[in-house]
């Protein structure tokens, strides 16, 4: 029987492999100093896909991937009702902020959001009560408020370095971010004994490190 499991290059990778090592589950090769996108491991019929991180619920969801690790910030842009969630691997943790420049406060009435959360910037705004015109970027939110693109940003704060750097402050979390397992519902189903096998040992693995 095969399982695939869908990963994503970068801390995720590195902090999820010492997991899956943990379960017994090695790639064969060297991950991070390939071009490959498909990995076999040291367990036949198991194998590893190397997506961008937004692409992973997406393989989950349409069962062309069984399983997959992604981050609580990208699940919660695009819930699928084909998965479940039935791990927090509780590595990659952040959190996802508003953040403006330091000390601005925000205009009265409508406001604008840059981000690249569009939907937890609605929900959260929306549940402030708030009137917010979101703006979606793909990167370097930072910049939006110095360039009078917008009064506010939703992004990733992990350490605050690149805010700081920026002349920028923390304002609200929004959401605790870590990594989570995900499974293909129809997979869980026909494949369970593996699957939860290895949600088990995986489990094992959370709670020792
Ligand atoms: C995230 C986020 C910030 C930065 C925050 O970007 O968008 O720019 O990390 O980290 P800090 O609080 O420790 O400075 P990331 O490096 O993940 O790249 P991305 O822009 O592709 O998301």
């Amino acid at each position: 029987m095969q399982i695939t499991i869908a990963l994503t290059k970068g801390r995720i990778l590195q902090e999820t492999l010492p997991l899956l090592a943990a379960a017994g589950l090695e790639p064969l090769e060297n991950i991070s100093k390939s071009r490959k996108l498909i990995f076999p491991t040291n367990r036949q019929g198991v194998r590893l896909l190397i997506l961008r991180g937004v692409d992973v619920p997406t393989y989950v969801q349409h069962g062309a991937a069984d399983m997959g690790v992604a981050g609580k910030d990208t699940l919660l842009e695009q819930p699928g009702d084909n998965v479940y969630e039935p791990l927090d691997l509780e590595i990659a943790r952040c959190r996802l902020m508003t953040a403006g420049i330091k000390g601005a406060e925000l205009p009265r009435g409508r406001i604008k959001v840059a981000t690249k959360f569009v939907q937890s910037a609605k929900r959260y705004y929306a549940a402030q009560g708030r009137q917010a015109d979101i703006i979606k970027l793909y990167g370097a939110m930072e910049l939006a408020p110095l360039m009078e693109l917008a009064d506010e940003i939703v992004d990733i704060v992990d350490t605050g370095n690149t805010l700081k750097a920026n002349g920028l402050e923390a304002r609200d979390t929004i959401a605790q971010i870590s990594s989570r397992l995900i499974v293909n519902k129809a997979s869980m189903k026909m494949k369970y004994q593996p699957i939860n096998a290895l949600i088990e040992k995986l489990s094992a693995a959370v709670n020792k490190q």
